[in-house]
């Protein structure tokens, strides 16, 4: 499904060269839920911007689907980025002037959709997330966790068989942040998606079923739990 081979990113020239992935490979399949564990610097959201076709490695090669995406256009990028990836970040990067269901349906003005039915698509995921009651709320009208929740609705709203998800309880408390990570692995558990998530919490990383460890630039432990292990609904704490 996915695979990277001798990735390698470098931002900057000269002396301010930062090697921020170093030699990286890695396979992802369908139903895998992934976390990304690593001090802060040390890659994980340049790994994940790679992935999910935000940014183009140095050098490397990376196959999505069996087609080679590593030095795509960019007008060819945000095309497999839109149609195969759903992103959800710290910061809800929610539209302050659009409701909740225009939020969610923005997506939908670029995947060529037609507008009669983005009501209906935007409600129908809503609905999934039990959050269709605020469809017609602004984004300052809702707690941190329903504005996740409204971003996860937004990540969905195209169908994408990747959900890339960056410290996305990072603004969270416990409580909600848990109950965001349960939204995540249903997604993997019910629709074979795949879930790549950065996080800083070993409680979230504890939910997912394969953990990659990550130090300055490089992949040095990628451990998968056997299935059954791990508890979805009562995490290790
Ligand atoms: N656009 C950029 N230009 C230059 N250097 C960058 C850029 N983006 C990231 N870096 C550097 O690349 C390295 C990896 O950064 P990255 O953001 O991937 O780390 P991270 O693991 O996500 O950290 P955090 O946990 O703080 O989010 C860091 O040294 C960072 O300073
Ligand atoms: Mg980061």
């Amino acid at each position: 499904m996915l695979e990277l081979n001798g990735i390698s990113k470098v931002y900057g020239q000269g002396a301010s060269q930062v090697e921020a992935l170093r030699d990286v490979d890695l396979n992802i399949s369908p139903g895998e839920f992934v976390a990304v564990m690593g001090t802060s610097g040390c890659g994980k959201t340049t790994l994940l911007n790679i992935i999910g076709c935000l940014d183009t490695a140095t050098s490397g090669i990376y196959t999505l689907q069996g087609k080679d995406v590593s030095r795509l256009s960019l007008k060819d990028k945000a095309r497999v980025r839109n149609k195969t990836f759903g992103f959800v970040f710290q910061a809800f990067n929610l539209l302050a002037e659009y409701t909740v269901l225009e939020n969610v349906t923005l997506p939908l003005r670029y995947s060529g959709v037609p507008k009669r039915r983005w009501k209906e698509q935007g409600l129908g995921v809503l609905e999934r997330l039990g959050i269709a009651d605020l469809s017609s709320r602004y984004p300052d009208q809702l707690s941190g966790g329903q504005q996740q929740r409204v971003a996860i609705a937004r990540a969905l709203v195209n169908d994408p068989e990747i959900i890339i998800a960056d410290e996305p309880t990072g603004n969270l408390d416990t409580g909600t942040g848990r109950e965001i990570v349960s939204v995540l692995c249903d997604l993997v558990e019910k629709q074979k998606k795949i879930v790549i998530l950065a996080t800083h919490d070993g409680a979230v990383a504890s939910r997912a079923q394969r953990l990659l460890q990550m130090v300055d630039g490089r992949i040095i432990d990628d451990s998968t739990v056997p299935t059954g292990a791990v508890s979805f609904s009562h995490p290790a704490e």
